[in-house]
């Protein structure tokens, strides 16, 4: 999820030595993406000069020649996921000759295998990223007198997982060479001048004449010209596209909110936190957490989030608790110090934030440090205070979220914490556990939500319902129930509507006081074996002429034949997945009920994205 920009300009044009500079307001167009650190890459007098930093863009700005510099530059704002925001971390990265340099957006799956490769040949690596191996790999393709082009290509063969990669070479000077598979890069071209980006609005102050590249394509930026081949080797002729967003609308990729763009990033999200994690045989890696013998030592699990961090932190109790039979507990981070949690030292403490800089959970975990027990963050994040504090940390995958309202991550979450269980599962040798029949569920997941997401015209039909609701339960029985809390603040948080949470079964001891015409219940249903159940509790809210929606993956006939409208959604064989499918289609009904209500979507009343005060 990093920014990536490059420019190549000739002697005869006014651009002519301000390839740097425009380079640096390129990243500037793309600091949505978030910033830990950047860097830029130039030609000057033949030699390739490197500026990185670790920080924002201001801290790089510094380093940015004043005096026209070069006709040709790549850059890189970097959103760390292989190693801590640091400047040797920062990209670009160089090959072992410092003849080529490369930016990198994505995951290279393979690298440590490639890395241990290379490094038995006589090659030595500086820095903590995948993206490093790309440069060796290139710049040995390279070193012979192959073109620059031909050595990406041969590269590209050696590795796996998802990149947009960028390069520039001393020893092939006139030319940028940008390779895809699964993460964007597109190009742009003037009369004078090349350019190339992760995201569009990097290119819109220069051009709207786009081409956006396909996954195994490698494109060659001239000066005035670029030539495409494509995956088969052959020569393609760039399709150019006219882009009519302005700068804001580019940003979030032409969805109205960076919300609704989260969430349509969702399938790509989960391709990214599953890689690596799942090999060809369905064995779950998961090696950077604790050794076997520490698992065989946990007796008890605490959980500590804040919000929908919590939540996620509820999907894992039942998780632990159904799969592992590990007793868990979840706390509110803001209430856990205060609660005198028993903690011993058989004990293993997951803490959870998105931010990984959110003061109460911060708070927590101190206190649990402070108890020496083990902790294992799940974090967003790379190099946030959580991250680095914790004893173990998994890594989330989900790229920048910039609404304050959380889904993208919350979805990854929850996948952290079931690649986690089965991880245990599986040392634990737990029984009745079907590893691989779940892992071939999580395999097809993402293609999962995209099948879900076609259902957004329904969602967005039942937000002009929903709206005008006095009242909103959101309820489902087991882990229904959970996905249901979260659903529940998503629309308290952007649509300001009031919501009544609770499982099904604890309606009829109190809330269903509260239930009267104009009042509608939001039920899921996805448990099976509850689902008779359910349908008692949806006939007492009728009955109180309550009107009753369903999202349901299962649906008995006596359910399908009571409630107002329902949903269907097509579920797998795990019924925690089917509770994250629930909970997406819960996000995209607090959306478009936000919106029909005129709300402020991305930034609601009395929120923050980051709460650092407790
Ligand atoms: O960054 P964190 O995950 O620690 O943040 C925790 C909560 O503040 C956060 O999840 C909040 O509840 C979201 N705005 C919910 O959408």
């Amino acid at each position: 999820m990093c920014g990536i920009a490059g420019f190549i300009t000739n002697e005869n044009t006014d651009s002519k030595g301000k390839a740097v500079q425009t380079v640096f307001n390129q990243l500037k167009l793309l600091e949505y993406r978030g910033y830990d650190s950047a860097g830029i890459a130039y030609i000057d007098n033949h030699e390739i000069k490197v500026i990185k930093k670790a920080g924002r863009l201001t801290e790089l700005e510094k380093l940015v020649p004043n005096t026209p510099a070069s006709n040709i530059a790549i850059g890189h704002s970097r959103w760390a996921t292989h190693g801590a925001p640091t400047d040797l971390n920062a990209h670009p990265h160089y090959d072992r000759y410092e003849h080529v340099v490369i930016i990198h957006n994505g995951i290279i799956e393979n690298y440590l295998e490639i890395k241990n490769n290379l490094a038995q040949e006589g090659h030595t690596f500086y820095s903590d990223t995948d993206s490093e191996v790309i440069a060796h790999l290139i710049g040995k393709e390279h070193s012979d007198g192959t073109s620059l082009e031909e050595a990406v290509k041969q590269a590209t063969k050696v590795m796996r997982g998802a990149y947009g990669i960028v390069a520039i070479s001393k020893k092939d000077p006139d030319k940028i060479v940008a390779a895809k598979m699964a993460s964007p890069i597109v190009i742009g071209v003037t009369d004078t001048c090349s350019m190339v980006a992760s995201d569009i609005p990097a290119l819109l102050p220069y051009t709207k004449k786009v081409v956006i590249l396909e996954d195994g394509d490698i494109a060659t930026l001239y000066p005035n010209n670029i030539t495409i081949i494509d995956k088969n080797g052959e020569i393609k002729e760039p399709e150019f596209t006219e882009i009519n967003w302005d700068i804001k609308q580019a940003e979030k990729g032409g969805y109205e909110h960076f919300m609704l763009k989260e969430i349509h990033e969702t399938p790509e999200v989960i391709n990214q936190c599953l890689s690596g994690r799942i090999d060809e045989k369905n064995i779950i890696r998961l090696e950077q957490v604790f050794s076997q013998q520490v698992w065989g030592e946990i007796e008890r699990v605490t959980i500590v989030g804040c919000g929908t961090a919590y939540h996620a932190g509820l999907m894992g109790k039942y998780l632990f608790e159904q799969l592992l039979r590990i007793p868990t507990d979840v706390y509110n981070a803001s209430e856990f110090r205060y609660s005198q949690p028993v903690l011993s030292s058989k004990t293993l403490a997951v803490i959870i934030s998105q931010s990984g800089e959110t003061a109460d959970t911060l708070a927590a975990l101190k206190l649990c440090k402070e108890n020496r027990i083990r902790t294992l963050g799940i974090v967003n994040v790379v190099g946030s205070s959580i991250a680095r504090e914790c004893d173990k940390t998994l890594f989330i995958q989900a790229g920048p979220e910039i609404s304050v309202a959380s889904t993208k991550a919350y979805t990854a979450q929850v996948m952290v914490l079931i690649l986690l269980t089965l991880h245990v599962a599986q040392i634990r040798e737990m029984p009745g556990v079907k590893i691989p029949e779940a892992l071939l569920e999580i395999r097809q997941f993402s293609d999962k939500i995209k099948d879900l997401l076609l259902l957004e015209d329904d969602i967005r039909d039942l937000a002009k319902i929903v709206k005008d609701s006095t009242l909103l339960f959101y309820t489902g029985r087991g882990i229904d129930y959970y996905a249901a809390l979260e659903g529940a603040l998503k629309i308290k948080e952007i649509a300001y509507m009031h919501t009544q949470e609770c499982s099904s079964g604890e309606l009829k001891h109190g809330p269903l006081a509260l239930v009267e015409k104009g009042v509608t219940g939001i039920f899921l249903s996805n448990e099976k074996q509850l689902n008779e159940k359910l349908a008692s509790n949806i006939k007492e809210f009728k009955a109180r002429d309550g009107q009753v929606v369903c999202l349901a993956s299962y649906l008995c006939p006596q359910i399908a034949n009571s409630v107002d409208k329902y949903i269907q959604l097509n579920g797998t064989k795990c019924v925690y997945l089917d509770a994250i499918l629930s909970s997406i289609l819960l996000q995209l009904l607090a959306y478009y009920t936000a919106k029909e209500l005129a709300c402020d979507i991305d930034k609601p009343r009395n929120l923050a994205k980051s709460v650092t005060v407790e």
